[in-house]
């Protein structure tokens, strides 16, 4: 049962979650350019769709489409054109999969890297599958950034949240990976990302393996901790999230269509094409706007369809169910530096 303390501490980061959305709302009220979707998409590809975990707020669990790697020549087009639009961000995230499990991530991250408009690429991960790779070349891959999802205060924790009993063969991996970079002098940015984990704060920030960690990384894992307010998003109202996570709550948005609508593409391992990243686990909602088998990025990109989704939205004709459900609604402009 949840103490009045977590409750206080619920409400508290609730009115946080509430001030920060009305800072985003008023100041990008004021954005010029609010309305004018990127020349040049960022780009997210869903390398695979594979991925072994089953994390508590996540529906890989039920996910019904196919778990497979995006073929090669299918990436290999969509990059090309992807860099003939422009495009300068083009990074492997997933909607659901682990990149780790596809076994030509390494060729991919050569494949973006060899065009110079592309400074960074990266990918999220739970990292349970590194050791798979010869670490010289998946240092030679030209990857700058990976974020590591993961859980620091124990294997029970771990399996808990994770649903797998992986938590030895990550700390390994992530132990190795963040002595290899330090050695190296850092080529990749490594981002570890604690999940929200119902153990108490003080257990996890005096756990010896958060400790060890801790020593191989300059980012303040500690202030994270201290942050976490418990608050995700329940994917459309598709997850059932465990008790002590909250859901995010489902901010207004009429005529002021999501961010991320003008923001870039995502394509999912099996070739569709949508406007946004972040919920669609299927692949079907309104948001699909073609295939990289038959349809050009360019053409999605700057086509009727995406025109039509974003002014509808604008005009309250319509908001894509999708979008109506969805707890990662994001009212900030498109150039975020002016609405952080
Ligand atoms: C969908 S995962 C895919 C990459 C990789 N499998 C991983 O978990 O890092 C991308 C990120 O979304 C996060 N995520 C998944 N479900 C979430 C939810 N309901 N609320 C907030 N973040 C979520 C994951 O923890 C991860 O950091
Ligand atoms: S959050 Fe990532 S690791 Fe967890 S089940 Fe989903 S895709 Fe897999
Ligand atoms: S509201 Fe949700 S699903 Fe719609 S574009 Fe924004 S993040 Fe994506």
């Amino acid at each position: 049962m949840q103490s009045a303390n977590d409750f206080l501490r619920s409400q508290g980061a609730w009115l946080r979650h509430a001030l920060r959305f009305l800072k985003h709302y008023i100041l990008c009220h004021f954005q010029k350019n609010r309305w004018i979707p990127l020349d040049a998409p960022a780009i997210s590809v869903e390398n695979t769709s594979v991925c072994n975990s089953r994390c508590v707020f996540c529906p890989n669990g039920l996910m019904e489409r196919p778990r497979q790697q995006m073929k090669m020549d299918v990436f290999t087009k969509a990059v090309d054109e992807a860099i003939q639009m422009g495009s300068t961000d083009i990074d492997l995230f997933v909607t659901i999969g682990d990149p780790l499990l596809d076994p030509h991530l390494l060729e991919r991250g050569h494949y973006i890297r060899q065009f110079p408009q592309v400074r960074d690429v990266g990918f999220n991960t739970t990292l349970q599958w590194l050791h798979l790779f010869n670490l010289d070349e998946f240092f030679g891959s030209g990857f700058t950034w990976v974020h590591v999802s993961t859980v620091l205060c124990g294997r029970e924790s771990y399996r808990n949240f994770f649903g797998v009993d992986k938590y030895d063969q990550m700390l390994a991996n992530l132990v190795t990976l963040l002595e290899e970079n330090n050695r190296r002098s850092k080529p990749i940015n490594v981002e570890i990302g604690i999940k929200p984990t119902p153990e108490r704060r003080d257990e996890i920030l005096s756990h010896p393996d958060f400790k060890r960690v801790q020593t191989l990384t300059d980012q303040d894992l500690a202030a994270q901790v201290r942050r976490e307010d418990f608050f995700v998003c329940d994917w459309g109202g598709s997850v059932q999230l465990p008790s002590y996570l909250h859901r995010m709550p489902l901010w207004p948005r009429r005529h002021r269509p999501c961010y991320r609508l003008f923001q870039g593409l995502m394509l999912f391992s099996n070739g569709k094409v949508g406007a946004c990243a972040c919920r669609d686990f299927e692949a079907t909602s309104e948001l699909i706007l073609g295939s990289v088998e038959e349809n050009s990025l360019a053409e999605m990109w700057h086509g009727k369809q995406l025109q039509q989704i974003r002014a509808d939205w604008r005009t309250g004709k319509k908001i894509p169910d999708v979008c109506r459900k969805c707890r990662s609604y994001d009212p900030r402009a498109v150039i975020k530096e002016h609405c952080n």
